[in-house]
């Protein structure tokens, strides 16, 4: 062989090892370490198994994944003990003669499996010789607690979803179930002793009519447990207390400050009849309810809520005060703290460890409480400051119910458990994080297009090194999306699908869509006429509904989205605000764009929200114009406290300077009205002006009745339509 024809061969192998190792690197999360190796291994009806006795139930796990029996050659997968390794750490060698997993335990024993099951090709199920790459893979978890909190109270999920999301966890190397088993809208977990918590408490009537719910029993219970032993993922049970516990009083009205009946909730929020804490025998049925719970899971911590417990009973209850007395409390804070430490002490009698949401750190911080910190990264600083365990799971990355205009794949991907600030021996008590998957808004058929694909950052922002490149993980999944298809996960968007971006240019609106997506078909119709292509920006000038959806679609639910555009006098025209909106709501900051508010959605960008203050508000038209209608919007939705304001005064000024008031509208709002809606306030006057001040009144403090009484509220409002 000449040299040069050596040269090419040297050349052209180099390439296909290069390609090679592209196509192999493909396991989320992206282990610690691999090394690549030429050639492959055959898994086919010649392969046997051979596994040290403590991986029994592994290796009955990996049989049970492959399509033939490994009745072969017993040295070709080895399952070997190494007990100079830690808990979940493997090593996973694939060469030409056999594969080999070392691990010290059962937990790194599966997750060396579940690394092999991600190297065979997509398809392996159907295959009857399997052939997989040649590697060494040593491969550890950077946190300890990998989460996955499911709601199962505001939308039943059933046995075998759970079941599934079980095998999807354990997939990807995600470790902790935290199954939120109580609420308001329904309990369900059997209590042999208490059985009107199924009875009763596990059924709503939905504001449609239906009666909606479910439990799970024992056997069921013990079932999933089972199921998720095999596969090394732990069920953390959670039953709520004080507060999330309209259900429990629907059962057992004994149980609440008033005693009187209610109803399991059918709305979503917070609700102020919460367990009574001045009454012994609440504490009594929470010891039993947590003595049998405590009979079903094993595992080493139970979650006892904390969160979103409103005082106002407390504060109304002769049991409650006296309690505060007899107990030398300061408020109804430090009652909520006594609670909480009671109830730990009963739980570390059975040999239990708390976990609790970050609100149980308000009042003094239950002795060996594990926080878990949602509301931001605070609680889990205090925690760790504390010397306390912390689960970090802030709402700003780690709740998948959020749109994906708030949390997107990348945002997740770039998510840092161990908050700045803390001392290299107070991170140790960062334990991990959770995604938190609640269900207000999603039921069981809706929860993988939220899930995925954003947990499969999650997932490796929990395993892998702290130093991580996005582009790298997002080419990694793309090619998981195959694995996915195969598992049968109808996984979501990465980030927003669809964008109507409207900018006002010489009083026309420009309409541009921006896809989530290069590979997305795009139609849009206008005033609900013909669906076209969307191609190009375009201008319009008048009022207007767009609609645009996606065509072609892979996704079970494939994305569309609205847009109401209304071209009126003031589109476009400067306002000034004579109050600040708050900075999460500040709705484009503009009250000009023309873009109407979603009528059930508060959070979609569009209205502007004050906390506790008047919207007041000067628009200038520029010139002397005549108009005979001033339109303005507001949204209710009492349990986020936002409340439809009790008086709108309409103002005008030919200089900006003196203002005139020419009308006023007088509203009677109720600020217990259940429901989002949408209440527009319309001064109808002809005028020619130039500078035009909105007043719209706070409500003001939350009434009695109101679960946050007391607190200031809300005023969301939206555009100001001049005609
Ligand atoms: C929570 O989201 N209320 C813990
Ligand atoms: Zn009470």
């Amino acid at each position: 062989m000449t040299r040069i024809y050596l040269l090419l061969i040297l050349i052209l192998t180099s390439c296909f090892q290069k390609i090679e190792k592209k196509e192999i690197a493909n396991i989320i999360p992206n282990p610690q370490n691999i090394i690549y190796k030429t050639g492959s291994f055959n898994l086919n009806s010649d392969t046997g198994i051979n596994y040290d006795s403590l991986f029994l139930s592994e290796a009955k796990y990996l049989q049970n994944q492959l399509p033939f029996k490994l009745n072969g050659n017993k040295n070709s997968i080895i399952l070997k003990k190494n007990i100079n390794l830690l808990e979940e750490e493997y090593f996973l060698y694939i060469s030409k003669k056999n594969i080999i997993i070392e691990a010290a335990t059962g937990k790194g024993q599966m997750h060396g499996i579940q690394s092999l099951i991600q190297l065979l090709p997509n398809k392996y199920k159907e295959l009857k010789d399997i052939v997989t790459p040649c590697v060494e893979i040593h491969d550890f978890p950077r946190f300890k607690w990998r989460g996955m909190l499911l709601d199962c109270c505001r939308h039943f999920m059933d046995k075998e979803f759970i079941k599934r999301y079980i095998d999807l966890l354990a997939y990807h190397k995600m470790n902790i179930l935290h199954l939120h088993l109580t609420e308001d809208q329904g309990w369900r977990v059997e209590i042999e002793k208490y059985p009107k918590l199924t009875e009763i408490g596990a059924w709503r009537n939905n504001k449609n009519g239906e009666k909606y719910g479910g439990f799970y029993t024992k056997k069921d219970l013990i079932e999933i447990i089972k199921y998720a032993q095999i596969r090394h993922v732990e069920i953390i049970p959670e039953i709520e207390l004080p507060g999330h516990s309209v259900a429990a009083i629907a059962s057992y009205p004994q149980l609440s400050c008033t005693g009187k009946s209610i109803e399991v909730e059918n709305d979503w929020g917070v609700f102020k009849d919460i367990y009574c804490a001045g009454n012994d025998s609440v504490y009594t049925f929470l010891e039993n309810v947590l003595t049998e719970v405590i009979e079903i899971f094993p595992s080493k911590y139970i979650h006892i809520g904390g969160d979103e417990a409103p005082k106002f009973r407390w504060k109304e209850c002769v049991k409650c005060q006296q309690k505060i007395q007899s107990q030398n409390l300061k408020d109804e804070h430090e009652l909520q703290s006594y609670f909480i430490k009671r109830i730990e002490k009963f739980i570390e009698s059975k040999g239990k460890k708390i976990i609790g949401w970050d609100e149980i750190i308000e009042g003094g911080i239950a002795p060996s409480a594990t926080i878990q910190s949602w509301r931001g990264m605070e609680g889990g600083v205090i925690a760790a400051q504390n010397n306390h365990e912390a689960i970090m799971s802030p709402t700003s990355h780690c709740y998948f119910d959020y749109d994906l205009e708030a949390i997107d794949l990348k945002k997740v991907y770039s998510f840092e458990p161990i908050p700045k600030g803390l001392t290299n021996e107070q991170s140790k008590y960062i334990i991990g994080g959770e995604c938190n998957m609640w269900s207000e808004h999603a039921p069981q058929e809706t929860i993988d297009s939220k899930v995925f694909p954003r947990i499969l950052a999650i997932s490796e922002v929990l395993w892998s090194k702290k130093e991580k490149n996005f582009n790298e993980f997002k080419k990694r999944v793309d090619k998981h999306y195959k694995k996915l298809d195969v598992l049968g996960v109808k996984y979501g968007y990465e980030k927003t699908p669809i964008k109507i971006n409207s900018t006002v240019l010489n009083h026309q609106f420009q309409i541009e869509i921006e896809k989530g997506d290069n590979d997305m078909d795009i139609e849009y119709s206008l005033n609900n006429g013909l669906w076209e292509k969307y191609t190009n920006a375009f201008l319009i000038d008048t009022s207007v509904i767009i609609n645009v959806k996606e065509v072609n679609s892979k996704r079970k639910f494939p994305a569309k989205k609205s847009l109401t555009l209304n071209h009126h006098l003031a589109l476009g025209k400067k306002t000034k605000y004579l109050t600040n909106f708050d900075k999460n709501y500040p709705g484009q900051g503009s009250l000009t764009n023309g873009v109407s508010g979603n009528n059930t959605n508060f959070r979609d960008g569009q209205w502007q929200g004050f906390f506790g203050k008047d919207v007041e508000v000067i628009i200038d038209l520029e010139e002397e114009t005549t108009f005979s209608k001033v339109q303005t919007s507001f949204f209710q939705y009492h349990l986020s406290w936002i409340i439809i304001p009790q008086k709108v005064e309409i103002l005008t000024s030919k200089n900006g300077e003196e203002f005139k008031k020419i009308q006023t509208i007088n509203h009677k709002s109720d600020p217990m009205k259940e429901g989002k809606f949408i209440k527009d306030f319309i001064f109808t006057q002809k005028q020619k002006t130039r500078f035009i001040k909105i007043i719209a009144k706070t409500y003001g403090n939350l009434p009695m009745e109101h679960p946050a009484a007391g607190s200031k509220s809300w005023t969301f409002i939206d555009q100001i339509i001049i005609e």
